[in-house]
């Protein structure tokens, strides 16, 4: 397939791009290079620009003859979407529907969506289903579930089909150790748990110590991001005009951050210094996946079942790219 991924070169764009090259897909990679790197696609898919700028993605839609588009592009912390909900209106929200509307327009039936566990708030019952009632506490949930209503709205009046896969936490990086998760800043934390076991932060703050959980820290279900990109491929092939899916992509198990603190230290052999905090703004305490759905229907099967086995792909990116995508 002819595939436009818009952010292809983030951290799950770029697994993703790294995935459908090897299946032999023709992937053009739209990004603005705020978020993501140069180096971690080939240079020959990359086209740097802007959802902004409608003419020049309309462009590349026609003369790349797309049949389908990914769209990873979007600003997706959920702290600083509570401080700056503007950004996350803007880019989450409108670019979204301007690329939806030049899809429409173009007759490009295929669409995939980054949504996220976050559209879920605090949910009433985990492991969370997809029939879980959406209802986002922070404004990067709210922008994540409204452009998801516009797909379903406009799958519903045209012929476009869609996928919407709810991540829920990203973590490790490619098995070959050629991409890796880069943030600036980082706020993830895996990533900066792993940073403080390399001596690269003196401590971890744990924001919270007082949830309604067995070690009151928050707890989540890590994913691993070459699981996830499966995820992307499955969906792909799986769409139909006109209709809409939704998954939840999570491997159904919780960790806390103290557990994951100390997966990291088992990793590394490395002691990790702790600083308990107080709870961040947009948290819930427990987000854990009821992935059935999209294991019996799309057959997709986790490579990477256990925290441990997520946290060793992470831990080898980060020791051998001390500086990310920068050289040395
Ligand atoms: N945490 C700490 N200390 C830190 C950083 C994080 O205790 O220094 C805690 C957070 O409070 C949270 C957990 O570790 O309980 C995981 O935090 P991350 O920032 O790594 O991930 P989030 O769960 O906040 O965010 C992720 C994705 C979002 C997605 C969200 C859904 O990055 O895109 O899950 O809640 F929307």
């Amino acid at each position: 397939m002819r595939i436009l991924v818009t952010g292809g070169a983030g951290y799950i764009g770029s697994h993703t791009v790294k995935l459908l090259l090897a299946r032999g897909h023709e992937v053009t990679v739209y990004d603005n290079l705020s978020a993501g790197h140069r180096a971690a696609v080939p240079k020959e898919t990359l086209v740097v620009g802007d959802l902004k700028d409608i003419d020049h993605l309309d462009h590349l839609l026609l003369v790349n003859r797309i049949e389908a588009v990914i769209h990873f592009a979007a600003s997706a912390s959920v702290g600083e979407s509570t401080t700056n909900p503007s950004k996350y209106y803007q880019n989450n929200l409108l670019n979204s529907l301007n690329l939806l509307d030049r899809v429409r327009r173009l007759g490009i039936g295929r669409f995939v969506f980054s949504s996220t566990c976050a559209t879920y708030g605090v949910p009433a019952t985990v492991p969370i289903a997809e029939t879980e009632p959406q209802k986002p506490i922070n404004p990067y949930g709210n922008t994540k579930l409204a452009f998801e209503r516009m797909l379903a709205d406009y799958a519903a009046a045209y012929p476009i089909g869609f996928a919407a896969l709810r991540y829920f936490n990203a973590a490790g990086a490619a098995a070959d150790g050629t991409l890796g998760e880069v943030h600036d800043p980082e706020t993830h934390l895996i990533p900066l748990v792993i940073q403080a076991a390399l001596g690269k932060r003196p401590h971890v703050e744990i924001f919270g110590t007082d949830y309604p959980t067995p070690d009151g820290t928050c707890i989540r279900d890590y994913i691993h991001v070459e699981d996830l990109a499966e995820a992307h491929l499955l969906a792909l092939e799986a769409i139909r005009p006109g209709k809409g899916l939704a998954y939840n992509v999570g491997l159904g198990a919780g960790a806390s951050v103290r557990e994951v603190i100390r997966a990291v230290e088992e990793v590394s052999g490395k002691i990790v210094l702790v600083k308990e905090g107080p709870r961040r703004a947009g948290d819930p305490p427990v987000l854990v996946a009821a992935s059935d759905a999209i294991r019996r229907e799309l057959g997709w099967a986790p490579k990477y079942p256990t925290l441990k086995s997520i946290v060793e792909t992470a831990w080898r990116w980060h020791r051998t790219h001390p500086n990310g995508y920068a050289k040395p």
